[in-house]
């Protein structure tokens, strides 16, 4: 989704502005511009398409500025065109860079007409640049013109104001959109993501939301909502410098594929006993709170909803208690009834997706006990609002299409089923032990997972000319199914369904001819005779068997068209390692077809409008 980069400095910052874009490349974008004070003016530079033909630009027309904006922009408003993209300017003046949608923007479109404000482009943004403007004529500073502006937008907003008068500073404010600002020596710096910033700087101040702040060179003035001042230090960041790299591999994705050995060791590290999980790893208050839970709702999307879907499974079966998953953009807008002690969970990547994070400050309102959030980026909103937080570590995941998030996202979650379990003593000691020790081989058997790479890549040969595919899956990894279909349909655009192995007969077994590939998941552990029978039924309507079976199987392979293998492993932890190899597959029809893997088309990283 949009990006913001801004700088004020005492050098060119252009080459500043433009690498920070380029490491918000990842979040998806379909336009990109700028604009620097320099010379008297506000100099601004627009293009469709990649950074790297705004980057072309400025080698044609060199732009030169130690203050200015930048931004990639995700079209909500008006069309990906060069007048859509930020920044949006008001009388040659006002300069301003914007994520996030105005919901009132059409009655103060109107408004601003009337009063002889001309627009010249589609957006929302420009309504801000119009309304910021308008009000600095009665204020005494770009900061009190934009507190006033904003309590006039509806929606939200993360954005940057620079303005042609007072080349000395940014203006920032944010509702629902994240910013952060970083500090230099001598020289300040703002992003929608930290990681825009790492090559700058390591020191970051998150800003709160309401807040609106003014960012000069040494110095940082936030107010919140009332107009009173902020008092907020900048913090050293744990976020690896070289996130951004793509190392060996030829995109994030299989990078980050790669990678999650060690992000699920990353995760279980200081987090395990000898033979139980530490409670206090979701928080302080965990012991207490876990104790008293009775009822577990949890909300999220995407594939993060897929690790909850997985969640109920065990929940259920290990703790015996109640636990309801949904979507957070259903959860957010319907009358829902939260039982005694109940625990509200929210699941994300970034931690900033619009919709979960309502969902969360609803669930605040409503009286669950209390909230926990499992997401990997430390500082995001959903991580500083919720009660607890467990953080995933599985280090910056730039990928759009989410690997390495997911399967830590899953390692906490069965954590957290093994916290409740030895809490509420619901489980014998020793298959928790068991789980334990399985949990700390876990890393090596999704390297061996990961060996059957080679195979796989040869396999997605037999996708190129494939405009569907099913997923199949019973139990726990019938959510598992649901996320391989995901994955493909993401970033190979073949249209994919994840479906409960055993519903196919009420559907989807109509599509099946020579044509369909099917991925049935089916280990040994959990229905593995059930899923024999639906493979049965498959391969007498002639369907492209692909079976993920465990190591060792015979009678899948014997009706398969292709089998790949996953280490055996307890029940429990099976969706971990049949995730691999859905990934992979996903991954090498993608490569093979030509898909920009990284980048898919529409798609955005952290989404951060409803
Ligand atoms: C799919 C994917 C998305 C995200 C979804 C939620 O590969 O990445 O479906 O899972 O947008 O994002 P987070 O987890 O950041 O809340």
């Amino acid at each position: 989704m949009c990006g913001i980069v801004g700088a004020v400095a005492q050098r060119n910052i252009a080459e500043i502005l433009i690498e920070g874009l380029r490491r918000l490349e990842y979040r998806g974008y379909d336009s990109a511009g700028l604009a620097v004070i320099s010379d008297f003016k506000i100099s601004r530079l627009r293009r469709v398409g990649k950074v790297s033909e705004l980057q072309k630009a400025i080698e044609e027309n060199p732009i030169d500025g130690s203050i200015g904006i930048a931004h990639t922009r995700w079209a909500t408003h008006g069309e990906p065109n060069e007048t859509n993209a930020h920044p949006h300017f008001s009388n040659d003046t006002i300069a301003v860079v914007h994520n996030g949608i105005i919901e009132n923007y059409e009655s103060l479109r109107e408004e601003l007409k009337l009063q002889g404000y001309v627009f010249t482009s589609d957006t929302d943004t420009e309504v801000m640049a119009h309304l910021i403007e308008r009000e600095r004529k009665s204020s005494d500073s770009l900061l009190s013109a934009v507190l006033k502006a904003t309590k006039l937008l509806k929606g939200a907003y993360g954005t940057v104001v620079m303005e042609l008068a007072n080349p000395d500073c940014l203006v920032v404010a944010r509702s629902g959109s994240p910013l952060v600002l970083g500090k230099g020596i001598g020289e300040m710096f703002i992003a929608s993501d930290q990681l825009a910033l790492l090559p700058v700087t390591r020191q970051f101040m998150f800003l709160e939301e309401g807040e609106v702040a003014e960012v000069t060179r040494r110095d940082v003035k936030i107010l919140a909502p009332d107009g009173s001042v902020v008092e907020r230090e900048f913090e050293e960041t744990t976020v690896q410098h070289d996130a951004g790299d793509k190392g060996k591999f030829r995109h994030f994705m299989m990078k980050e594929i790669y990678e999650q050995p060690d992000s699920i060791n990353s995760t279980l590290e200081g987090r395990l006993a000898q033979d139980s999980v530490i409670i206090e790893s979701f928080g302080n208050r965990a012991p207490e709170l876990l104790d008293k839970v009775e009822f577990v709702q949890i909300i999220a999307c995407g594939t993060s909803y897929h690790s909850a879907m997985v969640a109920k499974y065990w929940i259920e079966s290990m703790v015996g208690i109640p636990c309801q998953v949904e979507i957070a953009s259903e959860y957010r807008y319907r009358k829902t009834v939260v039982c005694k002690n109940s625990l509200f969970i929210s699941i994300s990547q970034s931690g900033e997706t619009a919709d979960t994070l309502a969902a969360l400050r609803i669930a605040k309102e409503q009286g669950f006990l209390a909230s926990l959030t499992i997401c990997n980026v430390p500082g995001s909103s959903l991580v500083r609002e919720s009660d607890m937080a467990f953080m995933t570590r599985a280090g910056a995941e730039i990928g759009v299409a989410s690997t390495k998030a997911f399967t830590t996202q899953l390692t906490g979650l069965l954590m957290l089923a093994v916290a409740l379990a030895q809490t509420k003593k619901s489980l014998p000691q020793e298959e928790i032990s068991n789980i334990i020790q399985e949990l700390r081989t876990l890393p090596n058997d999704i390297k061996h997972a990961l060996e059957m790479d080679t195979t796989i890549e040869t396999m997605a040969e037999e996708f190129n000319e494939k405009e569907h595919c099913l997923f199949l899956g019973r139990g726990e990894q019938y959510p598992i199914a649901m996320e391989g279909a995901l994955k493909l349909k993401e970033i190979s655009y073949i249209h994919a369904e994840g479906y409960p192995a055993a519903e196919m007969k009420h559907g989807p077994i109509a599509l099946i001819d020579e044509n369909m590939p099917i991925v049935v998941i089916a280990t040994k552990k959990g229905h593995y005779e059930k899923v024999v029978s639906n493979i049965q039924e498959i391969k007498s309507r002639k369907g492209k068997i692909i079976g993920i079976v465990t190591e060792g199987d015979k009678d899948v392979r014997e009706l398969a068209d292709h089998v790949i293998e996953v280490p055996e492993t307890i029940e429990s932890l099976t969706p971990l390692l049949t995730t691999i190899p859905l990934q992979l597959l996903s991954y090498h029809i993608a490569v093979l077809l030509g898909k920009n893997v990284d980048q898919p088309r529409n798609l955005a990283k952290s989404v951060t409008v409803e």
